[in-house]
């Protein structure tokens, strides 16, 4: 068995560019092998595909998925969806976010939670739903969050 070296954002850019709507892989591939997309990657990529930086970074501020900034220890995603929003999602949301300190698409200053928003987990009936990291939880009152949080903030200590 090898191992892989991880590739670099030009590795990245220059494997996906030729293909046909090369720019969202290639956010993808990115986001997808550091977390986040650096800001440097932003004029590599415009340099390769003969765009603006400015034409770069207004797709990844478009699509809520691609982060800028490098994610916390643990990534917390809401569901913002219909379902869940009949559930009670709005004031999860609202309790997240003071809970926390933090809007949709930052970090906590000790690094150990990120929140975004997410549109449907496949875990309607039970909503709302969050997502920690690869873990799905349902029917998510506010105690179960701050329980969450409690949970997975000992996970980063002794990580
Ligand atoms: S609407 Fe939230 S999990 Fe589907």
């Amino acid at each position: 068995m090898t191992i892989q070296e991880p590739l670099s954002i030009t590795d990245i850019v220059d494997g996906l560019k030729h293909k046909p709507g090369a720019l969202l892989p290639i956010l993808h591939a990115i986001q997808e092998q550091f977390g986040f997309i650096p800001e440097s990657a932003v004029g590599i990529i415009a340099k390769s595909l003969k765009q603006t930086k400015a034409e770069i970074d207004g797709v990844i501020s478009f699509y809520h998925h691609f982060r800028t900034s490098q994610p916390g220890n643990h990534t917390i995603e809401l569901c913002r969806a219909e379902a869940c929003q009949s559930l009670g999602s709005r004031s999860l949301e609202a309790h997240a976010k003071t809970k926390l300190g933090i809007d949709f698409h930052h970090t906590t200053s000790d690094r150990k939670f990120s929140l975004d928003a997410v549109y449907c987990l496949g875990n309607c009936a039970n909503g709302p739903s969050v997502r920690i990291n690869d873990d799905i939880h349902g029917r998510t009152t506010v105690d179960k969050f701050d329980r969450l949080l409690e949970e997975y903030s000992a996970k980063s200590v002794s990580a």
